[in-house]
């Protein structure tokens, strides 16, 4: 019998042997799933998979941000697996993605440097430049970063132009880059048991991606353009080194007073900690408005130092608003408010002022959905105490919760 020996096997084999006999580890057969899981990521990466990013040339200094056509790719797209392939055998979790779908399994403090020798800039026209800063100017992510590593992932950042309907991230898929909105509606879209449901949206704002990079995790939802947009993309090697890093610090610092916020007390640890993975700090003078009567909501808030004064306008005789605002409660450290809009999808039931200098830890409400649907039977109870609360202040009652 003859056996014909298909091209490709014997460099294929001798590939991993030499890895192999290199580098001598200790499970032949997880070796092997690693080694050749990242030869086919690389060999589908170099054939120009679906995921975006923008054409680096040369020194990894992109002269502009927009994606063109590379006769250097085309070339090697014909090749099956690139010849200079390096296998650097990485930490069990690194290559097989696909492992922790919870913050236990994920400890930022061990996370490697990813791409520390390659950063990519993508220059941008000063236009470019401003609209960006104001996209990123309320993204929770980059609220604690230095203000270096912040200028570092604006200028790692590039432009994403999308149309109607084009789906920006697939449940299911690994995750590449990390976006923030700078304009257009973007559903959020969860497959469950066969079942696809809406289950939110963004409004010409906020981030989304964070989670497959966080947690090498699958993408845990789709996220499809309602109309035409516009994205700034955070590749997935920056996002590690900036953020991910960062957020080891975040756990050490508010991984205490998180655990002594009453509300947080019922979650597990590893949910706190998710929690912390993704707030950000915001710091607000004396007498600075932090919430406006009347505005539509898009955060949760806990007060970290300081005070703040709640403050609700009073109703005339005729029922109408009056423009006279009455004090009704204070918060202080471990102390929440900004809740009630997004438990009951209403505006904004008081405006929120900080009494002398005050830091909250600030949660948007995807995050706030997704992190804290179990507390909400709490915060529900307290609605209640809310409208008793405006009956001793007004003298008569007021539904906050039709
Ligand atoms: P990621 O899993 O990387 O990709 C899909 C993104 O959708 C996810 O990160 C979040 O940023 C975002 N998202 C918004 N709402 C949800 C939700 N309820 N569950 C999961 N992901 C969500
Ligand atoms: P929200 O309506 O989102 O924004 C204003 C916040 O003030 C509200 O959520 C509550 O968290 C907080 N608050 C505290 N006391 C009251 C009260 N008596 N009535 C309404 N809001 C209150």
């Amino acid at each position: 019998m003859s056996v014909e020996v298909p091209a490709g096997l014997t460099d294929l084999l001798k590939g991993y042997t030499l890895e192999v006999l290199k580098q001598r580890p200790a499970d032949l057969l997880e070796f092997a799933v690693q080694y050749f899981t990242c030869l086919r990521e690389r060999r589908s990466s170099t054939r120009g998979s679906s995921s975006r990013s923008p054409v680096t040339r040369g020194d990894a200094f992109d002269q502009d941000s927009a994606p063109t056509d590379s006769s250097e790719e085309e070339e090697e797209e014909e090749d099956d697996f690139p010849d200079d392939f390096t296998f650097k055998a990485p930490p069990p979790s690194k290559c097989n993605r696909r492992v922790s779908v919870c913050a236990e399994a994920y400890n930022p403090d061990e996370d490697e440097d990813e791409g520390s020798e390659s950063r990519v800039i993508h220059r941008k026209s000063e236009a470019q430049r401003q609209r960006l800063q104001e996209a990123c100017k309320d993204i929770l992510l980059f609220k604690t970063l230095e203000q270096d590593q912040f200028a570092e992932v604006l200028d790692s950042m590039f432009e994403v132009l999308v149309k109607p309907h084009e789906c920006i991230i697939n449940q299911g898929d690994d995750g590449d880059n990390f976006y923030v909105i700078e304009r257009g509606v973007f559903d959020i879209l969860i497959q469950k048991d066969g079942v696809g449901l809406c289950v939110g949206c963004y409004d010409n704002k906020g981030s989304f991606g964070e989670l497959a990079l966080m947690y090498n995790t699958p993408r845990a939802a789709t996220i499809r353009a309602a109309q035409e947009g516009a994205l700034w993309a955070l590749d997935r090697a920056t996002f590690h080194r900036l953020i991910v890093k960062n957020n080891a610090k975040k756990r050490r610092m508010y991984e205490r007073f998180i655990e002594s916020v009453p509300l947080l007390k019922a979650l597990q640890l590893s949910e706190r900690m998710k929690i912390v993975d993704v707030l950000g700090m915001k710091s607000f003078r004396d007498g600075e408005l932090i919430i406006r009567q009347g505005d539509s909501a898009d955060c949760f808030y806990i007060v970290e130092s300081g005070e703040v004064r709640i403050m609700i306008k009073s109703r005339t005789n005729a029922g109408q608003r009056s423009n006279q605002e009455v004090e009704v409660a204070r918060c202080t450290r471990g102390q929440y408010f900004g809740e009630l809009a997004l438990v009951t999808n209403k505006p904004r039931a008081a405006s929120v002022y900080a009494a002398g200098d005050t830091k909250c830890l600030v949660i948007d409400v995807q995050a706030f959905e997704r992190l804290l649907g179990s507390c909400k039977q709490i915060l529900k109870r307290n609605i209640s105490q809310y409208e008793q609360q405006l009956v001793a202040v007004f003298g008569s009652s007021i539904d906050l919760k039709h």
